[in-house]
């Protein structure tokens, strides 16, 4: 069973309560071509471009990945309103931009993680320029999964964020309190702690870093903040910032992230500190990620953040 069937499975209920109880071979190609940060349009004047990013964690790493990326682009195409970015596994990113490069496509790559030495003896590990060179212009760092599973912590990602500011990168730092912290009342502590970290980096990014706040709780398991509340805790990250850096608050995109489904989007999109998603399993299937795309590009039009 992939992760995605756990969580296709699972119930889809939102949360209305604060307190939850409840392949391509790589080729040459990759390392001159899909560095493309000018492909990109700004933000929208008066507003934040909306961000919809999949992650695609430990699957589609092949030719599925290169297939589901060409899905996403056709969708990403018919609304323009919205930046897409997906999150191969490292094994797929060269392939990955290689196809959207070929197809001309906007939608952006970026690694589900990055390692802050340039090169030498790490084995296992990958660095910003061997992204940038694949065809990345992304990373997500700090994932509640790589904090969980893999010993990452504040420090750790304040030096990623640095080494991807460094080489060219931008990224999608990720927050979250896990369930026993927001039950004990440490929801806005923990996110503090984290937002803090990494805000001296982000300022030097120029706004151009976002920040995807996924309460742990949430992920894969089908229980979605409410949207009051994602918007809630999404005000005081956007506070947070402001104590640094009006301008900087104003700018960075806040996604929102766990359990996030065409059938839920809307109404999280739609607040006014959700600048978008970070999608897990959802983003795994064409279509119902494609659905998300097309929402908040609807809900731009409509003048969202305008
Ligand atoms: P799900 O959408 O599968 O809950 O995963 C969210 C996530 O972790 C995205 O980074």
């Amino acid at each position: 069973m992939s992760a995605n069937d756990e969580t296709e499975n699972a119930d889809t209920t939102v949360v209305a309560e604060p307190s939850v109880t409840e392949q391509a071979t790589p080729d040459e190609k990759a390392s001159e071509a899909p560095i493309a940060d000018d492909a990109i349009p700004a933000a929208p004047k008066g507003g934040r471009r909306p961000m919809i990013a999949g992650n695609w964690k430990l699957n589609a790493g092949g030719a599925d990945g290169c297939d589901l990326a060409l899905a996403v682009a056709r969708y990403a195409a018919d609304h323009e309103e919205t930046e897409v970015v997906v999150a191969p596994p490292f094994t797929a990113i060269a392939a990955v931009s290689n196809e959207l490069y070929n197809k001309k496509s906007d939608v952006g790559v970026a690694g589900q993680d990055v390692y802050w030495e340039d090169s030498g003896a790490f084995t296992g590990e990958v660095s910003a320029s061997m992204l940038r060179m694949a065809g990345a212009t992304w990373a997500i760092i700090g994932h509640s999964e790589r904090r969980q599973h893999f010993g990452e912590t504040d420090e750790t990602v304040v030096k990623k964020v640095a080494a991807a500011n460094a080489g060219g990168l931008k990224c999608i730092v990720c927050v979250g309190e896990t369930l026993d912290q927001r039950e004990a009342g440490q929801t806005l502590e923990v996110i503090g702690r984290q937002v803090s970290a990494v805000v001296g980096e982000l300022a030097k990014s120029g706004g151009d870093g976002v920040i995807a706040y996924e309460p742990v709780w949430a992920i894969g398991t089908g229980k979605v903040a409410s949207p009051e509340d994602a918007q809630e805790i999404h005000g005081a990250i956007r506070k947070l910032l402001a104590e640094t850096d009006v301008e900087l608050a104003e700018q960075t995109r806040i996604l929102y992230g766990g359990s996030v489904k065409a059938n839920n989007a809307e109404g999280l999109l739609a607040q006014p500190d959700i600048d978008g998603a970070l999608v897990g399993g959802a983003s795994l299937e064409a279509d119902g990620f494609g659905k998300i795309i097309e929402i908040a590009a609807k809900l731009a039009r409509q003048g969202k953040n305008g």
